[in-house]
């Protein structure tokens, strides 16, 4: 494979269940403090992107999730089909398979609400958009992209997600920030 960071997941290019062999997972904890894995490169450049918003920015952020399994990707499907119904359920969750968090290279982060607690509903999110907004404009930086942004619903197939975070590294993300485009535009 020429740049294992630059894979497309989507509903339509599904990874192997094995896929995340070809990276190195490192643990480390979330917000609640879960032991969860992650991609190394990734988990460095998110040390570097907090300490930045943290110092540059006084936002506070943290980790919610970042690899799953297909048994663990079940789990929210199954779960979201029972909350919001299949039609939904599947604008919110991908299919097992078809998830970026099966490489380790997502990440679904949280941010600090002025109470000083992390943010941990969809609905908490979605409260702390105008600080999402600014996370949003520093993401390149630091190789990220906001994967399912709000104005590209109908190309992502996914709803808003201001969480969630993709590494790609640099190159990549800086494009696809200065241009307003998503990966799958990026690979059209
Ligand atoms: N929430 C995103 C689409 C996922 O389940 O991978
Ligand atoms: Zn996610």
């Amino acid at each position: 494979m020429l740049d294992k960071y630059a894979i497309l997941v989507n509903k339509e290019n599904p990874i192997s269940e094995n896929f995340y062999k070809n990276f190195k997972l490192v643990e480390t904890t979330d917000v609640e403090n879960n032991v969860i894995k992650i991609e190394k490169i990734t988990y460095e450049n998110y040390i570097k992107l907090k300490d930045y918003l943290s110092k540059n920015k006084n936002i506070e952020i943290g980790i919610l999730n970042s690899f799953r399994d297909f048994e663990e990707q079940k789990k929210i499907c199954k779960e979201y089909e029972k909350i919001y119904g299949i039609e939904k359920a599947y604008k919110l969750a991908a299919i097992p398979g078809t998830s970026e968090h099966h490489t380790g290279l997502a990440i679904d982060i949280t941010v600090k609400k002025d109470t000083g607690k992390y943010a941990l509903t969809n609905e908490e999110l979605y409260e702390e958009e105008n600080k999402f907004k600014i996370i949003h404009k520093y993401l390149y930086l630091f190789g990220f992209i906001l994967r399912y942004p709000k104005d590209k619903v109908e190309i992502t197939k996914y709803n808003y997600e201001p969480w969630h975070i993709r590494y790609i590294r640099k190159e990549i993300a800086q494009k696809c920030y200065n241009e307003n485009i998503t990966l799958e535009e990026y690979y059209l």
